[in-house]
């Protein structure tokens, strides 16, 4: 099972099972970490918006523009800032690291 660790507002770090082919969002909430995922991966919200470690940052697939386009309107971005459910886990992302931000924007478009 590959793994992967998410850093919450406070700093905590959590390691969790990733399962391949699970988004980031799905694998947050499977564990019970905070990532709201209002629009439940329709691209139509910023609320899964997660911070990727910068070194993994590469490792990831580039963004599509539609997840560009929302990710503007996420809360802190930063330049490694990605949706969380346009991430889907696969081996290349092993042990990757993902913090969680501490606000988003609850607001549907
Ligand atoms: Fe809404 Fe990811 S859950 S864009």
């Amino acid at each position: 099972m590959s793994k992967m660790t998410f850093i919450k507002p406070d700093g905590t770090r959590v390691e969790v099972d990733a399962p391949l082919g699970k988004t980031i969002l799905d694998i947050a909430q499977q564990n019970g970490l905070e990532l709201e995922g209002a629009c439940e991966g329709s691209l139509a919200c910023s609320t899964c918006h997660i911070i990727v470690d910068e070194e993994d940052f590469e490792r990831l697939p580039d963004a599509s523009d539609d997840e560009e386009d929302m990710l503007d309107l996420a809360y802190g971005l930063t330049p490694t800032s990605r949706l969380g459910c346009q991430v889907v886990m696969t081996e290349e992302l092993e042990d990757l690291i993902v913090s969680l931000p501490s606000g988003f924007n609850n607001q549907l478009f």
